[in-house]
């Protein structure tokens, strides 16, 4: 562990209870949500306080709730970087795969309000009913890929600008030599990701990578 002694989890939600030096004590009682509590840091949320940064616990708005405030740290901010990172989105199509995921809900109601049109893609057909937008029942093992221009110039089909998938987190940078050493005696080796890399060329794609805790401010 980076820290002696680490509580976990970044998010959350409450009361302001204390301020300290330097921090308007006018906070005091203003309802916040909270994130990046345990980036970097040792201390985290799962507790019943949590000290943080001022910056870190930003005024919820009265209609929001404690339980959305504490879902808005890595996944909204992680969200909001994936759809606009690259700038406004108005008037784009995003693919937004895993619609119905903690990130993905977000992502896909953030696009929407930045102007895009949104697609998103469930696992099970069943899902569909459950997502709030226009649907069509795609079958078939998994979601359509970008493909090479047709070179008899027959039209291609639709695909979105802007593609926003989430891969599991990896932390390479971090891993120090020991870390290291253990992942080989154990013969775990990190996971790797695979990229289509020539139908990718062809396409000019873009691929931009994600860390939450490392999002510039
Ligand atoms: N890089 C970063 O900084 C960062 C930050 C946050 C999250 N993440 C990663 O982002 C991913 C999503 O996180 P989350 O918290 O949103 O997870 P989540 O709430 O579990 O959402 C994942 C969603 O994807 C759906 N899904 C899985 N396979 C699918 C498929 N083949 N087609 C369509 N939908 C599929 C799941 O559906 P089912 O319920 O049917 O399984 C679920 O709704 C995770 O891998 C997480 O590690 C990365």
């Amino acid at each position: 562990m980076p820290f002696p002694r680490v509580i976990p989890h970044s998010d959350g939600a409450g009361v302001v209870d204390a301020t300290g030096g330097g921090v308007d004590p006018a906070r005091i009682g203003h309802r916040v949500w909270i994130y990046g509590a345990q980036s970097y840091r040792p201390f985290g949320t799962a507790a019943r306080l949590a000290v943080v940064p001022a910056h870190l616990a930003v005024d919820l708005p009265a209609d929001a709730t404690d339980e959305v405030g504490a879902c808005l740290g890595i996944p909204g901010i992680t969200a909001h970087r994936t759809v606009f990172a690259d700038g406004p989105v108005d008037g784009l199509t995003v693919l937004v795969h895993g619609v119905l995921g903690g990130v993905g809900a977000l992502a896909a109601q953030l696009a929407r309000w930045g102007g895009a049109a949104v697609i998103g893609t469930v696992r099970p057909a069943g899902d569909l009913q459950r997502v709030n937008m226009d649907a069509v029942d795609r079958p078939g093992p998994g979601p359509t890929r970008p493909g090479r221009p047709d070179p008899r110039g027959r039209p291609r089909r639709s695909r979105p600008d802007h593609r926003g998938e989430l891969l599991g987190q990896h932390r390479p940078r971090r891993h120090g030599r020991q870390e290291r050493r253990r992942r080989r005696r154990l013969r775990h080796r990190p996971r790797a990701t695979h990229f289509p890399f020539w139908p990718m060329l062809f396409d000019n794609l873009t691929i931009r990578l994600y860390g939450s805790d490392d999002f510039p401010p």
